[in-house]
C-alpha cells in the first residue's frame, strides 16, 4: 500500500546523513545512498502529509501548548502498542530524546558524579556526561554465544558505589540490536533500585521490533521500577520524524519529575515546542499504524537480505541477529583489517557509508553499524560494491 522502494534524493534538503557522506568523500558519484545516521530513506507516511496540509489551512501560528488531542494520542499509543497506562501529568515534552536524556542526567546528578552506561552504545550517551562534567561509568556489554548480554556483577559493583547516581539505559539497544527480555530488565531494575540508582530508560526504538521479539517498557514492569525511572520516548524513529524534534519524557515519580522540569526551566526557560511537532506526533500516533505495520515487514526483509548476503559473500563478517531497531551490527574483525583501513576501503573504494563501531565505545572497535531503513535495492547495490572492493584488494 505504501511506497518503500523509491529513492528520495536528499541532497539540498540539509540531511545530516547525506551531508556527512559528501564530507567523508567529496567524490562520491551520484546515486549513492548512505546507511549511517539513524533516520530512514523512505517517503513519509501520506497520512502525515495530508494531515499537516489540512492543519495548515486555518492555522494561527501563535504560542501554542499541546492540545488534549495531543495528550490523548500519546497516552493512546502507549496503551495500545505497549500496554502501558500513562497519565498526561507524567508527560514532559522536549525537543528530542537527546535533549531529554541530557536534561535527565543533569536533574539526577551533580558535576563529578557518575552515570552508568552499557557500551557499545549510542555515542551521545557519552556526550551527555562529557558535556555536563559527569563521570562516565562503563558497564560494558559482553558477547555470550553470539549475543550481547549485561554483565550483572559489574553492574552491581558500579551501582553500589554511592557516587554513581543513574543508569542511562538503551532499550532496545542501539547499536547491538538487542530487545531486552523481561528477566534481564528485572535484574537490572532490581540492582538499580537496591542501590538508589535512577534508571533513565531511552526507549526511542521501542516500536521497531522484529518478529519473535517483544518490547517490555521498563517502567511498566512494576510500581517500584516506575517510581525510579525516567522514560524517554518519541515518534521520531518509528515514523521518521527526527526533523520535527518532538519527544515525550514520561516520569511517574513526582520528585523526579519536579527535578527534571526545574532543570529544563533553568536551562532553556520555556516548555513549548514547535506547533508542527505536536500535530505531526498526534497524526503519527493516531493515523499511521498501518504504515508502521508495512515498514516493519520491509525492515525485516532488509534484515534478511543483508544478513544472507554477508553470510554467502563475506563470511568473514559476523552479523548479529537484529531483534529490534533498524540498525544492524557487524563484527568485521574476521576480515583481518585494521579498523581505519576498513573505513578507508568502505568510504573510498566501496562508497559504502556506515557508522564505525568505535564511535560507540572502545569495545566497538572493529565493528560497523548499518542502517537498514532504505530501499532494498540500494542496500544490495551497496553490498555488491563492498564485496567487489574487498575482492579487488584480495581480502576475500
Ligand atoms: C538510542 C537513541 N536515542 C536518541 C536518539 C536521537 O533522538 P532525538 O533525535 O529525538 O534527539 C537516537 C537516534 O539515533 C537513538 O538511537
Amino acid at each position: 500500500m505504501y511506497d518503500f522502494t523509491s529513492v528520495v534524493e536528499r541532497d539540498g534538503m540539509g540531511s545530516a546523513k547525506w551531508k556527512e557522506m559528501h564530507e567523508k568523500n567529496p567524490h562520491v558519484p551520484k546515486g549513492i545512498v548512505p546507511f549511517s545516521v539513524a533516520d530512514m530513506e523512505f517517503r513519509m507516511a501520506p497520512e502525515i502529509i495530508s494531515g499537516l496540509g489540512e492543519y495548515l489551512k486555518d492555522l494561527v501560528m501563535g504560542y501554542t501548548f499541546p492540545t488534549d488531542a495531543y495528550y490523548d494520542a500519546v497516552c493512546g499509543w502507549m496503551k495500545k502498542r505497549h500496554r502501558w497506562d500513562i497519565q498526561r501529568e507524567w508527560i514532559v515534552l522536549s525537543d528530542g530524546v537527546v535533549s531529554a536524556f541530557f536534561n535527565a542526567v543533569k536533574s539526577v546528578s551533580e558535576p563529578g558524579e557518575g552515570i552508568i552506561i552499557m557500551p557499545p552504545v549510542y555515542y551521545p550517551f557519552f556526550m551527555a556526561m562529557e558535556r555536563n562534567k559527569r563521570r562516565i561509568v562503563s558497564n560494558n556489554l559482553v558477547i555470550d554465544n553470539g549475543r550481547y548480554v549485561v554483565d550483572y556483577d559489574d553492574l552491581e559493583a558500579k551501582a553500589r558505589d554511592p557516587r554513581n547516581k543513574a543508569l542511562l539505559f538503551c532499550s532496545p539497544h542501539n547499536p547491538v540490536g538487542r530487545v531486552w527480555e523481561r528477566d534481564e530488565l528485572e535484574k537490572i531494575g532490581k540492582i538499580c533500585l537496591e542501590n538508589n540508582v535512577v534508571v533513565i530508560s531511552d526507549e526511542i526504538h521501542s516500536d521497531l521490533i522484529m518478529p519473535g521479539f517483544s518490547h517490555q517498557v521498563f517502567a511498566q514492569l512494576n510500581d517500584d521500577f516506575a517510581q525510579n525511572t525516567i522514560t524517554c520516548t518519541a515518534p521520531s524513529k518509528t515514523f521518521n520524524l527526527a526533523g520535527m524534534a518532538t519527544s515525550n519524557t514520561i516520569i511517574q515519580n513526582k520528585k523526579l519529575k519536579e527535578a527534571y522540569v526545574e532543570t529544563l526551566m533553568q536551562n532553556i526557560g520555556v516548555s513549548m515546542l514547535n506547533i508542527f511537532g505536536y500535530k505531526t506526533c498526534e497524526i503519527a500516533y493516531t493515523q499511521c499504524e498501518n504504515w508502521l505495520h508495512e515498514l516493519l515487514i520491509v525492515l525485516n526483509q532488509n534484515r534478511k537480505t543483508v544478513e544472507n548476503f554477508i553470510k554467502e559473500r563475506i563470511p568473514q563478517i559476523k552479523v548479529f541477529n537484529l531483534e529490534g531497531t533498524y540498525l544492524q551490527w557487524w563484527d568485521c574483525r574476521g576480515l583481518g583489517m585494521d579498523y581505519k583501513a576498513l573505513e578507508r576501503l568502505l568510504i573510498e573504494d566501496a562508497f559504502l557509508f556506515l557508522d564505525e563501531g568505535h564511535i560507540f565505545g572502545e569495545n566497538g572497535k572493529g565493528f560497523e553499524r548499518i542502517n537498514l531503513a532504505a530501499p532494498e535495492k540500494t542496500l544490495k547495490d551497496g553490498l555488491e560494491r563492498f564485496a567487489a572492493a574487498l575482492k579487488k584488494k584480495n581480502i576475500i
